[in-house]
């Protein structure tokens, strides 16, 4: 005999909640369904939710829906996945110009600017995303804040390793008057302050230093600008005005928002 019992017919079936990874699934799926053509050079980004948009670019190459296609992965992480789902792969010396990229964000402010390097990534990805044509964030609907900086975490910083103390201090004196906390990633989370051994390493070699914010910064252009004059700093990652359009996965539903 069966180890379950059936409800009884007419009984509704309770839909099961949402996890924030089904959230971020939904978002990247419609992204790669709404926006990726045969024939086209993409951008693949880095994180938990563009992995899902990789995996859905492999499935559709694997059933011939998509053919043609050459990506552009902004990581060594991304390029392993890709690669696995025998994904053909370029480079941007090869393919300057991009159709389109595809990518996660840590934030997403009401203008559509964005916080991204959370997974470490934002050099690569700011390249890639500057060469693209187009530029779909997916997100689920944590990521949306009033403000940058506004979800109290790490808006990251890639430096050199050379003087990375002194940099720290330059950055967060910078940005003193926002109440700025600066920190050095560590290898496997964001946190602690320690030694240098165990300093998480960028695919370019760098350090991230990660910058807490208290309040709003201001006026964002002035303020990345203000960054990359510094020397030693290699990238931010505020993306401002480089989004397409947002893809928000929520409870309620799918949102699209564009400029
Ligand atoms: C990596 C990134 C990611 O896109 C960002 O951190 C979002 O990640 P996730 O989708 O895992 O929440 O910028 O450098």
């Amino acid at each position: 005999p069966p180890h379950f019992t059936l409800s009884s017919p007419g009984t509704p079936i309770e839909p099961l909640p949402l996890t924030q990874d089904d959230l971020k699934k939904i978002a990247a799926y419609k992204a790669v369904d709404d926006f990726v053509e045969s024939g086209m050079v993409v951008g693949l980004g880095t994180g938990s939710t563009a992995k899902h948009a990789v995996d859905r670019i492999g499935e559709l190459l694997q059933q011939g829906i998509l053919s043609n296609i050459v990506c552009i992965p902004t990581s060594t992480r991304t390029q392993e996945q890709a690669l696995s789902l025998q994904i053909p792969l370029s480079d941007l010396d090869s393919h300057p110009v991009v159709d389109l990229t595809i990518d996660g964000a840590d934030e997403v402010d009401p203008h559509l600017n964005l916080v991204k390097g959370r997974g470490g990534s934002l050099l690569r990805e700011k390249l890639i995303e500057c060469a693209s044509r187009k530029f779909v964030v997916v997100v689920d609907e944590s990521k949306l804040v009033k403000y940058i900086g506004g979800s109290g975490l790490a808006m990251p910083v890639e430096v050199v390793p050379f003087c990375w103390k002194f940099n720290a201090r330059r950055l967060e004196e910078m940005f003193g008057y926002a109440g700025c906390r600066a920190q050095l990633r560590r290898k496997g989370c964001v946190c602690g302050n320690g030694g240098d051994d165990d300093a998480y390493v960028t695919d370019n070699g760098n350090y991230i230093v990660d910058l807490y914010l208290e309040r709003e910064i201001g006026d964002l252009k002035a303020a990345s600008e203000a960054m990359m004059r510094m020397s030693g700093v290699v990238e931010n990652g505020m993306f401002l005005d480089m989004a397409t359009a947002v893809i928000v996965a929520g409870s309620g539903g799918i949102t699209v928002k564009d400029k």
